[in-house]
């Protein structure tokens, strides 16, 4: 990192279930209590260097936010260029479906490292690994966040060891093994993998970078929260739509949200958050519909949005209650329409979504229709992934150049 090195203001961990608290400085996985760590700041020192105008003075990217980040030493940061990312309007999309024009944003954050937004989290948590001497790390993954700490574990020279569902995108298959990292097809979901990743992480075989059961993912994917308020100069959207499987984003950025208040860089007003699944994997949405504050295990998960094929998230509890503290809502989308909205956005528009993308876009349609949100309300959907990780439909007609054209017919 170039320039000053601004300090981080951190001062402990907490148990995001019981409060327990845990030291800053040591290798942590779960809580004793075997629920997520949240990492915690001293907000009241950190207020007078991380104003407004020392941000926009710093490279724009997500190591701007060094105070509030866990990294004690800018020599342990492994990073591949984690950029700002855009917001892109879909007016056209918008305007047809009543709303106005410039109330419907994306924010594209398959402009990162590896094309997607796991490279906020792995990144960051890569990086807390190197500074503790972690050498192996294995994950299970539905595809993105293997290709993130592949590319990450190549660059910090650790050993990577990733296991995937065996109907994960080709794409991300051959992107782990680009990058050395050894990769094994399990025949299950990733919580099936996710249990033989925490039986050889209880073996010593390697350390468990699973999401939110070590702490620092959720804070490389706070800075989406960071991010997002300050390209809109500290005005909040009304909703923010996020594709949810282990909801780490949604979490990470309802706690960006808490420290910007704190920091005073944004008031009390906060966006209602919108949890937004497929209908063939949708246990947040099941528990939110009954009203519980824990999601039941979702059995035969079937979504082509691999990223949201998730049927049990160890950080349930934490999604619902943003959820339900915002003011917002879990919605689950059809598969059909996942499709649709990603047609939609990328004819009328210019903008192709990956499925989770576009499953958020399905879902705005839905809640609009539904009248859960106004046609004037501002809304943020994210689009985590390049869609060009994913298998396109291919509509193309052979031509046989050697045969007379009939331009008149093409
Ligand atoms: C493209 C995409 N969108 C959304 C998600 C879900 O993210 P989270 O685990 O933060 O809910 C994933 C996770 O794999 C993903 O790859």
């Amino acid at each position: 990192m170039k320039g000053p090195d601004p300090k981080s203001f951190v001062t402990h961990l907490e148990c995001a279930a019981t409060g327990e608290r845990v030291p800053a400085g040591e290798l942590h996985g779960l809580s004793p209590a075997g629920r997520p760590l949240l990492v915690r700041y001293d907000l009241e020192a950190a207020r007078a260097g991380l104003t407004a105008a020392a941000l926009a003075a710093r490279p724009a990217d997500m190591w701007r936010w060094r105070e509030i980040l866990p990294v004690r030493n800018a020599a342990d940061i492994v990073s591949l260029g984690e950029t700002e990312t855009p917001f892109i309007t879909l007016a056209r999309t918008a305007g047809r479906a009543g709303a106005d024009p410039a109330a419907l944003r994306v924010k594209d954050e398959g402009r990162l490292p590896t094309g997607s937004f796991k490279a906020r989290g792995v990144a960051m948590a890569v990086s807390m690994a190197r500074s503790f001497g972690v050498t192996r790390i294995a994950m299970p993954t539905n595809g993105n966040a293997g290709a993130a700490l592949a590319a990450y574990g190549a660059r910090a020279g650790m050993e990577i060891t990733l296991f995937c569902p065996d109907d994960t995108p080709a794409v991300n298959f051959g992107e782990m093994s680009a990058h050395g990292a050894r990769v094994y097809r399990v025949n299950g979901l990733i919580d099936d993998c996710g249990a033989i990743v925490a039986e050889g992480a209880a073996k010593g075989r390697w350390f468990d970078l699973s999401t939110l059961k070590e702490p620092y993912r959720i804070e490389g994917k706070k800075t989406m929260g960071l991010e997002l308020a300050a390209q809109l100069s500290w005005s909040l959207p009304d909703l923010i739509f996020y594709p949810t499987g282990g909801g780490t984003g949604l979490i990470g950025m309802w706690k960006a949200f808490a420290e910007l208040e704190a920091l005073g860089l944004i008031g009390p007003g906060r966006p209602r958050m919108v949890a937004v699944q497929a209908e063939g994997c949708a246990p947040i949405v099941k528990a939110w519909r009954e009203g519980r504050t824990q999601a039941e295990r979702w059995e035969n998960a079937r979504t082509e949005a691999a990223g949201i094929r998730v049927p049990k998230a160890i950080g349930d509890f934490l999604i619902l209650g943003a959820v339900r503290e915002s003011g917002g809502f879990a919605i689950a989308v059809p598969e059909d329409d996942i499709v649709s909205a990603q047609t939609e956005a990328a004819r009328e528009d210019g903008v192709l979504l990956c499925p989770e993308g576009a499953a958020t876009l399905a879902a705005w349609r839905g809640a609009l229709a539904q009248g859960l949100i106004g046609p004037a309300d501002r809304a943020v959907l994210f689009n985590c992934a390049s869609a060009l990780k994913y298998a396109l439909p291919d509509r193309s007609t052979p031509l046989d150049r050697a045969a007379p054209i009939d331009f008149g017919a093409l």
